[in-house]
């Protein structure tokens, strides 16, 4: 089966979503759909509790963009594109209030500005907020918008492939989760917006099951190049069994972190910013504090506090009820009355396709939000330009890809793509020497959070090449035992471990090769940042007998030369 549209956008998250109505605002005439795996409002963007920075200085009156952007280049250790954060900082405000303008319900100051709160890494209050179910709002008020225009919706299609010939887009494979049919969507121009690939640490890992890097694995396949792949951020709360978000926010209304002794340790790491440091450094703070034995301990293992008791009940059940809600359930603790037992948890990757201001290396096909790498983040993002990300990337995508689409040919999906599709689902139900989806999948997960965690050796990231190459190698033979067409959850699940080991590798492989700490990356042997040799972005191909190939390119200076990063 075929459908061909002018645009196609995969994934139905905040990017995904602004995107469709961008393009549908700009140019009514052009024919869009958006193809996802998930039913929309249950995309990733929905558990974004925090915020999303906008420098409306309804908090902090002397905030600007130029704060935003300094904040934004320091905090990715200097590996962001400044041209690229420039931008993202600059249409900030004005993302904010369209959203506002849109529909979605921010928390609000007494005199009715939107309201803003303390975040990471800052040197103003700029994170806009709905409570804490900031993503949860945009991505409904999103929606809405979407189904008022009359976008087209192919929800529970599973991304096979991504099609393009001569340097140009012909359109995607995508397989209808619902019957197993596997169909043709030849579009002038495709949008990823997928999402990103931080489930690959399985359990310890704040991110949506289905966040598995389904769009970064068919660009790497189709020969995009990846991104900075080595950074993967650790956000430090995650609660301590199911590693589930605990927002920043609950640091930014207030709360502490404290170790075993009661102590608020952060003053010795980051004295000035505590608490408020940026993510990569809390992160490793807590994990040292963990490693030098200062974690309380449990049967499901070490951690922290994360201490709101004094911020009181009220404003706990008002700005924070998420937090209370999944403390109670997953912790079975209510924060009125104790700590949240907290640690870090893999929540983001900075790298993604290789993009630039969201078009890639092949005509007609962008990427956007955290399965494209416009290099806003560099080393280490901060938190609430996350949401910002896919607002301001995703609108313009969609903006670009309507005024485009008319001046396109279409060139449609060749049959073939659609025949070697099927061939690859056919063989997993025929191997008779087989590999289990569930010990793969788990030994994935416990490979990426021992040997490719927060601290990293050129051992342990050795051992880990080798393990996930070893994993590829017997993935090979995993075997398919479900073999109904209908809703085959087995079938999406080894497409998804597909994807995952995939990355892993890249991930892995960068990791081995950047000989300097930066950002996220922290090479306990190589503990310093090294300008000389590493300020430059890591890019990943796959050869043909599925190797990693790496190459570097140059970081895009701007304004902000390099200085020594504390806080
Ligand atoms: O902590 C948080 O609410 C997460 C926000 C983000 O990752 O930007």
């Amino acid at each position: 089966m075929e459908h061909k549209f002018d645009i196609i956008i995969v994934g139905a998250g905040g990017g995904g979503l602004f995107a469709a109505l961008e393009a549908v605002r700009t140019n009514p005439q052009v024919s869009i759909a958006v193809v996802s795996k998930l039913y929309p409002t249950r995309s990733h963007t929905s558990a974004a509790q925090g915020g999303v920075n906008a420098a409306l200085a309804n908090k902090d009156r002397d905030d600007t963009v130029e704060l935003h952007v300094f904040d934004t280049v320091k905090g990715s250790d200097y590996l962001a594109d400044q041209d690229a954060v420039d931008y993202l900082c600059s249409q900030a405000p004005e993302v904010v209030r369209e959203l506002e303008n849109l529909g979605a319900p921010f928390s609000r100051f007494p005199d009715g500005t939107i309201a803003q709160r303390p975040f990471g890494g800052t040197v103003k209050d700029r994170c806009c907020y709905c409570a804490d179910k900031t993503g949860h709002t945009l991505l409904h008020t999103l929606f809405e918008q979407c189904l008022r225009r009359g976008v087209k919706f192919f929800n529970e299609y599973f991304l096979l492939s991504l099609e393009h010939a001569d340097g140009e887009c012909q359109g995607i494979v995508a397989m209808n989760m619902r019957t197993s049919a596997i169909e043709a969507f030849s579009a002038k121009i495709v949008i990823l917006a997928t999402g990103g690939h931080a489930k690959m640490y399985w359990n310890r890992s704040s991110n949506a099951a289905g966040n598995t890097g389904d769009g970064q694995a068919a660009a790497l396949r189709a020969g995009i190049p990846l991104k900075d792949m080595e950074f993967i951020q650790f956000h430090p709360t995650g609660l301590r069994k199911s590693g589930l978000l605990v927002t920043e926010g609950a640091r930014g209304e207030g709360g502490y972190l404290l170790n075993r002794h009661g102590e608020r340790f952060m003053a010795r790491y980051a004295p000035q910013k505590m608490e408020l440091g940026p993510r990569d450094l809390v992160a490793r703070s807590m994990e040292t504090e963990i490693l030098e034995g200062n974690a309380l301990t449990s049967d499901a293992g070490s951690y922290l506090e994360l201490d709101l008791r004094h911020l009181g009940a009220e404003a706990i059940k008002k700005k924070l009820p998420q937090i209370r809600e999944l403390s109670m359930h997953f912790e079975g603790i209510d924060p009125i009355e104790e700590p949240i037992p907290v640690r870090p948890t893999a929540h983001y990757s900075m790298g993604g396709i290789d993009a630039n201001m969201a078009r890639t290396a092949v005509s007609g096909i962008y990427a956007v939000g955290e399965c494209a790498c416009v290099s806003v983040h560099g080393a280490n993002r901060l938190g609430g330009n996350s949401l910002l990300d896919i607002l301001v990337f995703g609108k313009r995508a969609g903006q670009e890809a309507a005024l485009e689409a008319p001046r396109r040919p279409l060139r449609r999906v060749a049959p073939s793509a659609l025949w070697k599709a099927a061939d690859e689902l056919k063989s997993y139900t025929s191997h008779e020497r087989y590999e289990r989806y569930g010990i793969i999948r788990e030994e994935m997960g416990k490979t990426m959070a021992d040997k490719v965690g927060i601290y990293r050796t050129e051992e342990r990231l050795r051992q880990g090449v080798e393990e996930i190459r070893a994993l590829r190698e017997r993935f090979r033979h995993i075997r398919l035992f479900d073999t109904g067409t209908v809703y085959n959850t087995n079938l999406v699940q080894i497409l998804e471990l597909k994807n995952m080991l995939d990355l892993a590798l890249c991930v892995a492989e960068t990791a081995l090769v950047r000989q300097e700490s930066r950002g996220s990356h922290y090479r306990e042997d190589f503990p310093r940042r090294d300008d000389e040799a590493w300020h430059r972005h890591s890019l990943c191909t796959l050869e043909k007998g599925g190797d990693v190939r790496l190459a570097h390119k140059p970081v895009t200076m701007g304004k902000y030369s390099l200085e020594t990063r504390s806080y």
